[in-house]
């Protein structure tokens, strides 16, 4: 099983989603956070001095699943989220570990299914 975290541009959130929904995934965990990349947030130099480190709103959705799906989402994933500006976001892949649906203790890949 991998976990997909990615950090998307807000703007771009719905259209990502809905992608992801005739690919057929389910299971999602969305939060607003706050973040800065390369250019630290900058859009502009403020005043005439540079800020160290300004935080801009981002979405971080956090997909897990199993292992060969994982190309194909993170594809889909970075062609919707992507203008070609700076700031479009980044996407982390982990190993997960296991995964247990609650309701009726299954583990690894059946709790995903
Ligand atoms: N190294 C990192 N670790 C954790 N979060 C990061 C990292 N880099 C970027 N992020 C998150 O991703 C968001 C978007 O980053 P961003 O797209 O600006 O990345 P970048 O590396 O600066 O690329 P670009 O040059 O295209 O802007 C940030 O606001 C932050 O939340
Ligand atoms: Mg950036």
């Amino acid at each position: 099983m991998t976990k997909i975290e990615c950090i998307l541009r807000p703007e771009k959130f719905e259209q990502v989603k809905e992608a992801l929904s005739k690919f057929g995934v389910r299971g999602m965990t969305v939060s607003q956070v706050m973040g800065c990349g390369l250019q630290k947030g900058r859009t502009e130099i403020y005043r005439g001095t540079e800020i160290s480190i300004n935080l801009l709103p981002k979405i971080k959705l956090e997909i897990v699943t199993i292992d060969n799906r994982v190309d194909e989402l993170v594809k889909i994933i970075t062609e919707t989220a992507r203008t070609g500006a700076i700031g479009d976001g980044k996407i982390f892949v982990y190993a997960v570990q296991n995964a247990i649906r609650v309701r009726t203790g299954e583990t690894g890949d059946k709790a995903l299914e």
